[in-house]
């Protein structure tokens, strides 16, 4: 079976992580500074910062600005559970917007008649890789005095009229294991506000500069020095990576191109770095889902319910209609895409997808 994703791990991962093990200094090491200083300079901020998970960095960065009960967050639907989770985890409420209907992310369009008295931030998600339009969510932001957290946990290296996502407002990464760049588990924070910086070393280390003194309320939401080895390999060869990534989506756009599907669509200025490869079809998409698997081929359904759909929202007394993020949920799909897929596994991808949509 061709799977979704793979991550691409090499003898790189393998020796770094042998060395670190060896060292006998698991957690605390050199390894983590090293991640956060590299991804900061990579991302174009002053400061990144070394989490557990991307969930936790979404976390971080609500709680650390000052986001709480009786708030609200603008987001979208048609994300990942934890950019809402995370928003409700501070107490605050999320607010829906929908999505534009051929790129996914978030309709900026949209954003300014869900601004209330309670607003304190504008959330929206690189979904697939696809820079949201930053230029007309920092100008709402910016008018309203609101801060921007980006959901990039898809989106490392994306960028929008060349400037890298995640430097916009305040960025967080996932590197979970099937993502763009990898260790595991993990996730970076990026920001060029020092004070949030600060808080946010602290919060992830039990409120402690000073070991024993516990200056805030805080938790273990650290990275090890294992993850961060992986991390720093990932790095090196995420441009590289990303290039491939662009040359299958290049491929299976001009393969689909007679189809009556529709293909990932990315405006001018935005560098789209393919976590996902997602197409939207006409009709019974998941009987192409059977059949793709019956030939052999894996695809995945991003997301078959929308965060405001599921219950723990709905019970929580949130409503919104989204018709374009709902039509997303049933008409979507998102074919083998990681930088180790080979020529020849994707020609079996193409035919299955040719095979499957133009029986119906
Ligand atoms: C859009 C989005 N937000 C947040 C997350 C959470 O990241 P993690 O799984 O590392 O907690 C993910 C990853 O799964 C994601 O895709």
């Amino acid at each position: 079976m061709i799977p979704v994703a793979r991550p691409d791990i090499g003898a790189d991962e393998i020796a770094a992580v042998t060395e670190v093990l060896q060292s006998g200094m698991l957690a605390g090491g050199r390894c983590v500074a090293e991640l956060e200083e590299r991804f900061a300079a990579f991302i174009g901020t002053k400061h990144a910062i070394a989490v557990s998970n991307g969930t936790v960095a979404l976390m971080c960065l609500f709680k650390g600005l000052g986001i709480g009960e009786g708030d609200e967050v603008i987001t979208v639907g048609h994300t990942f559970n934890a950019t809402v989770s995370s928003i409700m985890s501070t107490g605050a409420t999320p607010v829906f917007v929908d999505i534009e209907p051929d790129t996914y992310v978030i309709d900026a369009t949209l954003i300014e008649a869900a601004i209330t008295p309670r607003t304190r931030a504008i959330c929206p998600v690189h979904l697939f890789g696809l820079p949201a339009d930053m230029a007309a969510v920092v100008a709402i932001a910016d008018r309203h005095g609101l801060p921007v957290v980006e959901d990039a946990c898809q989106a490392h290296g994306a960028a929008f009229w060349g400037r890298r996502v995640g430097s916009f407002g305040h960025g967080a990464f996932s590197l979970y294991g099937t993502k763009n760049m990898t260790t595991g588990e993990g996730g970076l924070i990026t920001t060029d506000d020092d004070r949030l910086a600060d808080w946010i070393r602290l919060y992830r280390n039990q409120g402690m500069r000073e070991r024993y003194h516990h200056e805030i309320l805080g938790y273990n939401f650290r990275l090890t020095d294992i993850a961060a080895a992986i991390g720093l390999c990932q790095l090196d060869k995420l441009e590289c990576n990303t290039a491939r990534r662009q040359a299958i989506a290049g491929r299976y756009d001009a393969a689909f191109a007679d189809l009556p599907i529709r293909t990932p669509v990315t405006p001018p200025g935005r560098t789209h770095v393919f976590h996902q490869y997602t197409i939207a079809v006409q009709q019974d998409r998941d009987g192409i889902v059977a059949d793709l698997a019956a030939a052999g081929v894996s695809s995945g359904i991003y997301y078959p319910i929308p965060v405001h759909r599921q219950r723990y929202v709905v019970e929580h007394g949130i409503h919104a209609d989204l018709p374009i993020t709902d039509q997303a949920s049933m008409d979507t799909l998102s074919l083998p895409m990681f930088p180790g897929l080979t020529d020849a596994d994707q020609t079996t991808v193409i035919a299955a997808v040719r095979a499957a949509v133009g029986h119906r």
